[in-house]
């Protein structure tokens, strides 16, 4: 049986290998796709989200725009994580405007509430649409079978700043109101998916290549002049986004690969045996002089507040780089 999932997104270069992801799934049943400012404005988010699940195939999913900025402050993008338009070297074939007429917010509550108990919600972006959408339906976490939440670091470095991971970054305010949502609601707890895991799924130029070999294409993705816009192709959109995000974990990071953090949290949120989780109390700062946005785990029980979230402290990331490998590949055949 399938599990009928809805993804919150800032499309984004991983947020568009997790939608791929999720459509080569077969145990996802993908019932559409919020969108949030974040890696890039909201308009920017919904054409590169409507783009790439066309590009898979997938103009029926419900492409819905949500908030364009943060709760309570200014928006902040990151172009040098994601290029400017959000698609890396990408440039996909601008899809009709397809658009939904709802709001993302309504797309997530409407779902929710015609099937409660049913639907997972994956957050792979700022914390905005679910912190609104929980502002205007307070059972959402109750109607919801379960919210997944990339996002936040605990045990490790941030990416944004010493501190912080890049969603909380965005708007700490619409976090914290979602995990103090969690400790209230009598819900199954979010799995969070922080740095901590997702960073250890370092995507490299070989699994790049058998994802190609896998869908019958040929892998001239390490060189850029051999590279290059063949608009409506699958491949070419993968290799010309994936080329930028390496260049960008090379410079940032130090390896010619990618941490592919998005995908990782889909696939976790349908498979639990890639995770190993600790339930705990998670609170952020909004705060701070240094650190605002911080993602703060309550490990050992000081504050004596019941527990919001299931934070992943250890995953399978070999098992899951290989099913993306081989999932994408599979597209891949399936749409050349
Ligand atoms: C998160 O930040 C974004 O840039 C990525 O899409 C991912 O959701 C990782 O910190
Ligand atoms: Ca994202």
């Amino acid at each position: 049986m399938s599990v009928p999932v809805l993804l919150d997104v800032d499309t984004g270069i991983d947020d568009s290998l997790a939608l791929l992801y999720a459509v080569a799934s077969p145990e996802i049943d993908l019932l559409g796709a919020s969108c949030v400012a974040g890696n890039v404005p909201l308009d920017a988010v919904v054409s590169n989200t409507a783009a790439v699940l066309d590009l898979a195939g997938r103009c029926d999913v419900e492409t819905a725009p949500g908030c364009d900025r943060p709760m309570a402050r200014p928006l902040k993008t990151t172009p040098e994580t994601h290029g400017p338009t959000g698609t890396g070297h990408a440039m996909p074939a601008a899809s009709p405007d397809r658009s939904s007429e709802r709001s993302g917010i309504d797309l997530v509550i409407d779902t929710a509430r015609s099937r409660p108990g049913e639907v997972t919600l994956v957050a792979l972006g700022p914390l905005t649409n679910v912190a609104v959408a929980l502002d205007r339906e307070p059972r959402l976490l109750t109607l919801l079978d379960r919210l997944v939440i990339m996002g936040g670091c605990f045990g490790v470095a941030g990416n944004t700043a010493p501190r912080t991971e890049w969603n909380t970054h965005v708007d700490p305010e619409a976090a914290r109101a979602v995990f103090a949502a969690a400790g209230r609601g009598a819900c199954n707890l979010p799995l969070v998916m922080p740095l901590d895991v997702t960073e250890q799924a370092r995507l490299l130029p070989h699994h790049v290549a058998r994802m190609a070999e896998i869908g019958g294409e040929s892998m001239e993705f390490l060189d850029p002049l051999l590279a290059g816009p063949e608009a409506g192709r699958l491949m070419s959109f993968i290799t010309d986004a994936l080329r930028f995000y390496m260049e960008f974990h090379q410079r940032y990071d130090g390896f010619y690969g990618a941490f592919v953090h998005d995908p990782f949290a889909v696939a976790a949120a349908v498979d639990p045996s890639l995770v190993t989780t600790v339930e705990t109390t998670v609170d952020v700062e909004t705060a701070g002089e240094l650190t605002t946005g911080e993602t703060v785990a309550d490990f050992r029980d000081s504050w004596g507040r019941p527990p919001n979230a299931a934070v992943a402290v250890a995953a399978r990331a070999d098992v899951f780089l290989e099913r993306l490998v081989v999932r994408l590949g599979g597209l891949l055949r399936s749409r050349p």
